[in-house]
């Protein structure tokens, strides 16, 4: 559905890479604009010879990636569009090595921008290629489903997979600014829209339990992708998101690893029965529940968060039990977590809430409470 109402901006302010979300619902057309306000803000020269490398993928392009490179045209830039293989196997050197090609084929320099229309793949990537190429060049992100928009567009974390650890190889490089258009979301299968919302619960649970409680009142407007709801819902996860950067831009301080609440479980899952057959946002759903009880039995919470959170969860129609994969025992899993980057010389250290709306790091957690956690959500 397409509304004309005023863009929401969220100002991410972070000294001389400050920037700017555009929030709204219908107005990519203007694309061209925003960027040129962007680049004159920035002193990025707009005459002269100006180049863009707009990268998309196979299941973006059309209409999505065809209609920025066009906007982006019509305002003067020499574009050339990149259509990449969609899926988690695009994040890798040899896609970054394309890009870095194509933009000495397009003689991009200093200025050229680089424009990512996509999920958190194309984003990550592109950002990756706007990183390294030329010691930096500006970024610009267009994120296409709704976890791009609420989470890996903000916060300026790009990167690529190495073969055997997902998002090793990477840099921080904030972009010149995030356009959001919440009516990309409406060609967006359903199950990658719903575990998108598994993050936005998220926000809640961690920082904001009068967001989580807003959630639980718009369960509706949430299921029908409903217009207002969305721009509502993603200017302020956006918000949120961008609170913890500017608190911790660099990953320093430990309060950007808030943002890892339900990650742990998360991740051991996600590599366990093999990325793809569990997507991230229901990983995170189920592992958050998990976290949720271990707070429970550590007596930091009571019953009530972990019954809200199913709650909510469930009503969003995300999973909050362990699937049963014989991968998934609990061996296997503790195996995993202690790779998890948040353990420190093997010690279990989990993001646990202390109420909703807030969450603390906890070290030194017992493996038998976590197995006891999990028995409890098969
Ligand atoms: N940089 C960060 O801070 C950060 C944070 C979280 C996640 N991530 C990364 O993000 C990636 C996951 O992102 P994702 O969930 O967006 O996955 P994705 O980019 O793979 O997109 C999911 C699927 O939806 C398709 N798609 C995207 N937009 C669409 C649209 N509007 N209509 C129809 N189909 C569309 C894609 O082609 C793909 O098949 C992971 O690699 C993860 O590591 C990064
Ligand atoms: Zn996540």
């Amino acid at each position: 559905m397409t509304t004309s109402s005023a863009p929401e901006i969220v100002p991410i302010r972070l000294g001389d890479r400050s920037y700017e979300i555009v929030i709204s619902s219908g107005q990519l057309a203007n694309i061209g604009d925003l960027v040129r306000g962007w680049c004159a803000g920035r002193g990025i020269s707009l005459g002269g010879r100006r180049t863009a490398l707009v990268v998309t993928d196979e299941h973006v392009v059309e209409p999505h990636g065809q209609r920025v490179n066009e906007a982006l045209a019509q305002a003067g830039w020499i574009c050339d569009l990149v259509v990449l293989p969609a899926g988690e196997g695009t994040k890798c050197q040899g896609q970054a090595g394309l890009l870095w090609d194509r933009l000495i084929a397009l003689q991009a320099d200093r200025n050229a921008l680089v424009v990512a229309v996509g999920g958190g793949v194309i984003g990550d990537l592109a950002g990756f290629a706007a990183a390294t190429y030329a010691r930096g060049v500006p970024f610009v992100q267009v994120p296409t489903t709704l976890l791009s928009q609420v989470d890996s567009s903000v916060g300026g974390k790009v990167g690529i997979n190495h073969p055997r650890a997902k998002n090793m190889i990477g840099a921080f490089h904030q972009p010149l600014g995030v356009c959001i258009d919440t009516d990309l979301l409406t060609t967006l299968p359903d199950r990658e829209y719903r575990a998108g919302l598994a993050e936005v619960v998220k926000y809640g649970v961690i920082l904001d339990a009068g967001f989580f409680e807003r959630l639980e009142a718009q369960i509706a407007g949430l299921r029908d992708r409903d217009a207002t709801v969305l721009r509502e819902v993603v200017a302020h996860s956006c918000r949120l998101k961008a609170s913890v950067t500017e608190q911790d831009e660099f990953e320093r301080t430990g309060i950007r690893a808030a943002l890892n609440y339900g990650h742990t479980f998360a991740h051991a899952f996600e590599a366990l029965v093999g990325y793809g057959e569990l997507l991230h946002g229901e990983a995170v759903s189920i592992g958050m529940v998990c976290a949720s009880r271990l707070a429970e039995r550590l007596g930091r919470i009571d019953a009530e968060v972990t019954r809200r959170q199913i709650a909510l969860l469930d009503a969003l129609h995300l999973p909050t039990r362990v699937p049963a994969s014989p991968q998934l025992d609990n061996p296997r899993i503790l195996d995993k977590m202690r790779l998890d980057k948040k353990t420190v010389g093997g010690s279990l250290r989990f993001v646990l809430p202390s109420r909703l709306g807030a969450v603390e790091l906890v070290a030194g957690v017992p493996p038998e409470l976590v197995a006891a956690v999990l028995d409890d959500s098969r």
